[in-house]
């Protein structure tokens, strides 16, 4: 608490309502309204843009800045000397691991990454066309049925247990869900491997053929997932947390995390970039769809572009971008004419006075689309790969808040539906006239 008070001024109230005020390590002060409530008054904020809904140790952006820290660490720092698995070490434990912690943490994951045998059955039951993502709810939902074990989530260890299984198994449901829509056989995980090259060996791999996954490749699939890794209170985050309140298991709450992030303004955008270039379909359409964008009868927006939080430029992007460059030059495919749409928006972006006014700049998913487009894996698999470097987030987040005393997430509300009014006989009513959907 700081030693300034917040002192609100309500026209009609005898007395100002004084509020206590927080500083945080780094960020905005914030202002404490739960006293608000007792005095007759709710705080409005659709979308939770001025709310901080919790406190938290994990992650911390200044959106200005286009900084992203995880645990103190610039997350360029991170992408450029970590991996995917110490990341998700510091992310869980708050610092980053000497080479014995580190070896016995990669040695748990690793021996943790296959999946129980029945497993493989649910799959049947989703048609071969069925979205990844709807597997993936499914699936990871259904994984609450398989360790009663461990679901104490009153115990650290037991809430510990879990987010090495989560975070080793998400790789291969995700390849699971790519080998089911295909009709190949799943492809066992193979220990030898690190982590995001057994992703690839489990998704492109078949028994009669499994090529050796290109380093260049398995460098850039770990960095999708770190730079994954977590993103603060964003929409998914804040649902596992919000299911989390409410004491459920670890693999509902993901599963609810999963469902969120599925939404084309979140972890869908990915894919949604993909399907937007492809309806582009040449650059000579470009202007046209550009100026779709800008106006505002049209609900079309350029997907990958902006950012809730990022109104300078995001620090991801940056360094997706290098990644990106990486990838296609290692797979020959500089003249890709998807692309050719792809580096257009780019610079349209970078120099049209109306992105640069409302600060929209090309976002993590923007490059991390073509990246995964280039490698081979399908568009609709791409909110999974992000659902799977994000797990390690979420499951931060959800351990972190049990650690605390948890009061239920309950947002009231401002209502403006009717008032009351008396039940009246059908027979006489006159039609209801209401929009029917
Ligand atoms: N294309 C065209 N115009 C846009 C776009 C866009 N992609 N994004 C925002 N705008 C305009 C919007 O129309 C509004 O204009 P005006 O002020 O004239 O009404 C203004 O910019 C501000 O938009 P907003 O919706 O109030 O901004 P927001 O902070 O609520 O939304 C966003 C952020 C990411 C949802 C939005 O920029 C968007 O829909 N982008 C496309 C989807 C996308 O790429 N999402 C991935 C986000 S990064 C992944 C993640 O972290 O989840």
């Amino acid at each position: 608490m700081t030693d300034k008070k917040a002192t609100l001024a309500v026209e009609g109230l005898d007395a100002n309502i004084e509020l206590p005020t927080y500083k945080g390590t780094m960020g905005p002060d914030v202002i404490d309204v739960r006293g608000l409530t007792a005095k007759g008054y709710f705080t409005y904020d659709p979308g939770f843009v001025s709310t901080a809904s919790c406190e938290s140790k994990i992650t911390f952006i200044d959106g200005g800045k286009g900084q992203l820290l995880h645990r103190g660490y610039p997350i360029d720092q991170l992408a450029e000397n970590s991996d995917y698995l110490e990341t998700c070490y510091l992310l869980l434990h708050g610092e980053l691991p000497s080479e014995a912690e580190y070896k016995e943490f990669v040695d748990i994951i690793t021996t943790h990454t296959m999946v129980h045998e029945s497993i493989s059955r649910f799959f049947r039951g989703f048609h071969h066309d069925s979205h990844p993502m709807a597997m993936m709810c499914g699936i990871v939902g259904a994984l609450s049925a398989f360790y009663h074990d461990s679901l104490d989530i009153t115990n650290p260890r037991h809430r510990i247990i879990s987010a090495h299984r989560l975070i080793a198994k998400m790789p291969t449901l995700a390849a699971m869900c790519y080998k089911h829509s295909q009709g190949q056989p799943f492809m066992y995980p193979d220990n030898n491997l690190g982590y995001a090259e057994n992703f690839l060996h489990m998704m492109f791999g078949t028994p009669c053929s499994d090529p050796k996954v290109s380093p260049v490749l398995a460098r850039a699939m770990d960095k999708i997932f770190l730079l994954h890794a977590d993103h603060e209170q964003n929409a998914s985050t804040s649902t596992v947390r919000l299911a989390g309140s409410s004491g459920a298991n670890p693999f509902a709450c993901i599963a609810s995390g999963i469902a969120t992030l599925w939404g084309p303004a979140h972890g869908g955008a990915n894919e949604a970039v993909l399907k937007m270039l492809e309806e582009i379909g040449d650059v000579s359409n470009i202007d046209a769809y550009v100026a779709k964008a800008k106006d505002k009868n049209d609900p079309f927006r350029l997907m990958g572009f902006g950012h809730r939080v990022y109104k300078n430029f995001d620090p991801r992007a940056k360094v997706m971008k290098g990644t990106c460059d990486e990838v296609l030059a290692e797979l020959g495919l500089e003249n890709d004419p998807l692309l050719a749409i792809a580096k257009r928006l780019e610079q349209i972006a970078l120099e049209d006075p109306y992105f640069i006014e409302k600060k929209l700049y090309p976002n993590v998913d923007f490059y991390s689309g073509i990246i995964m487009k280039a490698i081979g894996i399908p568009t609709d698999m791409f909110t999974v790969i992000f659902a799977t470097g994000r797990t390690v987030g979420w499951i931060a987040h959800w351990h972190e808040m049990l650690g605390e005393s948890v009061k239920i997430g309950r947002p009231r509300q401002l209502y403006t539906g009717a008032t009351p009014r008396d039940y009246t006989d059908r027979a006489g009513r006159p039609a209801a006239s209401v929009d029917t959907f």
